[in-house]
């Protein structure tokens, strides 16, 4: 609701997810592709449906599962990479990486020393994840971003934009480190707006349109169709 008028963020949106596989989702800006994410991460709670998650102890669905068990999930199978890195202010990239491990009861050391490995091969040193990203570039924190939630290979991982402030170079870094993930088995949700990530990551493809699922298929044969979007 906005100033008492009701908006329609989506409608009559259906689509699943196998285990394993990477749907890419695309569209317009405005077409509603954030808030499909932001559903299934519980940012958002739907009016109506229902999104259903198979986790390691049986069916959930997330679109009225208590808080409790939605944390839980949160913090171990569900990753969630936003569209705009939200600085943890006088935190090192470092740290900001390893957090989400130590939470989960790793070793500091340890975990500090999978998220320095992780940075590095999203092409932030050694010497740069002393920063505190609130001084970094946008790709810089796009990539701490990314780093953060890789690093905990979740069961599924949710991809706003993961790879949009990068230039080429960096964004094959990016783009290799999500595939080693997927490798490991994490199904994944992402949107991207430029095709060759979307080609490249994707098994298949959701196009949005005003809030609706206008196309699915095959990721081959969305660049034809999708010229525009
Ligand atoms: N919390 C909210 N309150 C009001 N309107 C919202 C809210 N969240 C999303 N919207 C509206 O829903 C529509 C879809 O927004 P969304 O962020 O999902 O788009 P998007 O496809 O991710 O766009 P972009 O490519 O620009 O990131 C927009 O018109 C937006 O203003
Ligand atoms: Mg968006």
């Amino acid at each position: 609701m906005l100033g008492g008028r009701r908006l329609v963020a989506l409608e009559d949106v259906s689509f699943s997810v196998e285990r394993g596989e990477f749907l890419g989702v695309v569209g317009r800006s405005g077409s509603g592709k954030s808030s499909l994410l932001r559903c299934v991460y519980r940012r958002y709670l739907p009016t109506a449906g229902s999104i259903v998650y198979s986790s390691d102890d049986g069916e959930i669905d997330l679109s009225t599962a208590p808080d409790r068990g939605v944390l839980r999930l949160r913090g171990g199978e569900i990753g969630y990479v936003s569209q705009f890195l939200r600085a943890i202010p006088r935190t090192p990239a470092r740290d900001v990486v390893a957090e989400p491990l130590i939470s989960r009861g790793a070793d500091g050391d340890e975990a500090r020393e999978r998220a320095a490995a992780m940075l590095d091969a999203l092409g932030i040193p050694d010497g740069m994840a002393d920063a505190f990203p609130a001084t970094m570039s946008g790709g810089e924190q796009q990539r701490v971003n990314l780093a953060r939630a890789l690093v905990g290979a979740p069961r599924l991982l949710l991809l706003d934009e993961p790879t949009s402030a990068l230039d080429p170079e960096t964004r094959l870094l990016a783009m290799e480190a999500i595939k080693g993930l997927k490798n490991g088995g994490t199904t994944m949700v992402g949107i991207f707006h430029e095709m060759e990530s979307l080609e490249t990551l994707s098994d298949r493809v959701l196009a949005l349109e005003a809030g609706r699922v206008r196309w699915t298929g095959p990721a081959r044969e969305a660049a034809g169709l999708l010229a525009g979007v």
